[in-house]
């Protein structure tokens, strides 16, 4: 029998190389497919691949090929558009100088689904002006992705949580297929290049960039390597811009090369500490509908806006409770509209239930209808004062508005009748920090953290523990953020507290 090739060296080099890895010893699927490399290229022993690989760069980039993982779809993790379109840019564009454009880099950006998802939700808040505001880089180190990219086309399977409304608005179909192909108008403001976040010296034209996704990359590398890869992306940035890793990855990079900050409840990072900018409100950036491009504009191409619309009405003969958890699935996926949609004949009838109005809600606060929400959270309290969804929804929404003594008091509520309820307390621990009054907030942060360590709650955030009584004390409405994230959030404004406390 012959002895398995011992792969390691080539496995460190490609470490070394690419940052890639996949452990102590290459796994079934690394070992299956360098041995096929190692045959393809005629090389009689992994020594001799392994020459051959440090002096021929076209089989580094086929090795890059197979074995990154290009896994990506249109607006993943949309909440980081948001933050970028109604937090960081409005930030940006009032520090820059007029004539400076916003510089945002794509890196590890697969075939292309994040550099136009930015330049999408760009084009949707700023119209137009997208063009002259923004410039966008994209970069990724396997270069058949790129080539992908560059073309625009896509399957499907990139469009599961993209709303017909931007489909419709961004992209045409192929003839007779079920591709579809990005808008020029995007695509030609997308520029790609290849680059390997492991290289020693990053390509000259990406200095200087306030803002830099880099998301759902990092999970490839070991701590050693994302230490290093962060601080060269570190390099890149203008001072005071800004870093996003996805959700997942954000204690895993909160290693001190950059400032982990959050606003509205979404982590990222800053070049530099910097002072707050205004207390972050409770309502997750819902306040105010994003520009829309105008749509009297000179042909570019696009659509102009049109009113999201759910595909197909909802057959009437559904369950109510099949209704709602379909509305319930499509605010998950942050179809707001199709939500709304499909929850309107459940509110219009004359006996309404309570979650279906607190559902409706949430949605009308996501939209930025405040007057709205506010009267389907009063329907639903009229149906039962001590609800707690509704009363977090009128904490929220006073709050928005400013009325802090009006958000504790439904906050108040909430405790009384549910005690263990740590939403009411995380509001009301905002609420008191925001109106400065920082031992209550230190009191009820803590509250929080207690309550959370109680419920053994998984990595995604959702409870999994044996108490039995946490549901009944959590809001059935999805959160903006995970557990994970919230006691992250918790830890820092306690630290901050106690900061200035001490
Ligand atoms: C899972 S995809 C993430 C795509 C996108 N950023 C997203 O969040 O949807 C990871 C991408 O990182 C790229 N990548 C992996 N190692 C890299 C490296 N050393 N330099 C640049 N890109 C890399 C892969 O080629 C792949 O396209």
């Amino acid at each position: 029998m012959t002895q398995p090739m011992n792969l390691q060296s080539i496995q460190a080099f490609i470490k070394e190389q690419l940052g890639l890895h996949c452990g102590e010893q290459p796994n079934a699927q690394w070992r299956v497919l360098l041995t096929n490399r190692i045959a393809s290229v005629g090389a009689a022993s992994a020594e001799a691949y392994l020459a051959h690989l440090r002096t021929d760069e076209h089989e580094i980039h086929t090795l890059a090929s197979l074995l990154t993982i290009n896994e990506t779809y249109f607006y993943r993790e949309a909440q980081h558009l948001k933050l970028l379109t109604e937090r960081l840019c409005p930030e940006l564009l009032t520090r820059k100088p007029p004539a400076q454009p916003i510089r945002i880099l794509s890196v590890g950006c697969s075939t292309g689904e994040e550099p136009y998802s930015i330049l999408m939700a760009l084009r949707e808040r700023y119209g137009e002006l997208t063009d002259t505001l923004f410039d966008l880089h994209a970069g990724d180190v396997d270069q058949a992705v790129l080539e992908r990219a560059r073309a625009g086309i896509y399957s499907p399977f990139s469009f599961r949580a993209l709303s017909p409304a931007l489909i419709e608005r961004y992209f045409d179909t192929v003839e007779g297929g079920s591709l579809r192909r990005i808008d020029d108008v995007i695509r030609q403001r997308a520029n790609f290049l290849p680059l390997n976040l492991l290289a020693p010296e990053y390509p000259a034209v990406l200095q200087g960039q306030d803002v830099v996704f880099f998301r759902n990359v990092s999970i490839y590398f070991d701590a050693p390597t994302r230490a290093l890869v962060l601080t060269r992306l570190k390099t890149l940035l203008n001072p005071g811009g800004f870093l996003i890793v996805g959700t997942a990855e954000t204690l895993a990079n909160d290693i001190g090369v950059l400032t982990l900050r959050e606003l509205d409840g979404v982590f990222f990072f800053a070049d530099a500490p910097r002072e707050q900018a205004a207390p972050p409100p409770l309502i997750r950036s819902s306040v105010g509908a994003p520009a829309r491009c105008n749509p009297d504009r000179p042909a570019t191409g696009i659509k102009p806006s049109q009113p999201l619309a759910r595909p197909a009405k909802a057959p009437v003969t559904e369950s109510p409770d099949t209704l709602y958890q379909e509305a319930l699935a499509l605010t998950r996926a942050e179809r707001f509209d199709d939500a709304l949609e499909q929850l309107a004949p459940l509110c219009a009838n004359s006996t309404p239930r309570i979650q279906d109005l607190t559902l409706q809600a949430h949605l009308l606060l996501e939209r930025g209808d405040t007057p709205g929400a506010s009267a389907a959270a009063k329907r639903a309290l009229a149906i039962d004062p001590w609800y707690l969804d509704a009363l977090l929804l009128l904490g929220r929404l006073a709050q928005g508005q400013g009325d802090g003594a009006g958000a504790i008091g439904h906050l108040r509520r909430a405790i009384y009748h549910r005690p263990q309820a740590w939403q009411a307390h995380f509001q009301l621990a905002e609420c008191y920090r925001e109106g400065g009054q920082s031992e209550l907030a230190r009191r009820e942060y803590r509250v929080v953290l207690h309550q959370l360590e109680q419920q053994h709650t998984t990595e995604s955030g959702r409870a999994v523990g044996p108490n039995a009584h946490s549901a009944e004390h959590s809001s059935s409405l999805p959160l903006p953020y995970s557990l994970r994230d919230l006691r992250l959030l918790c830890e820092t404004r306690l630290s901050r507290l106690d900061a200035t406390a001490g």
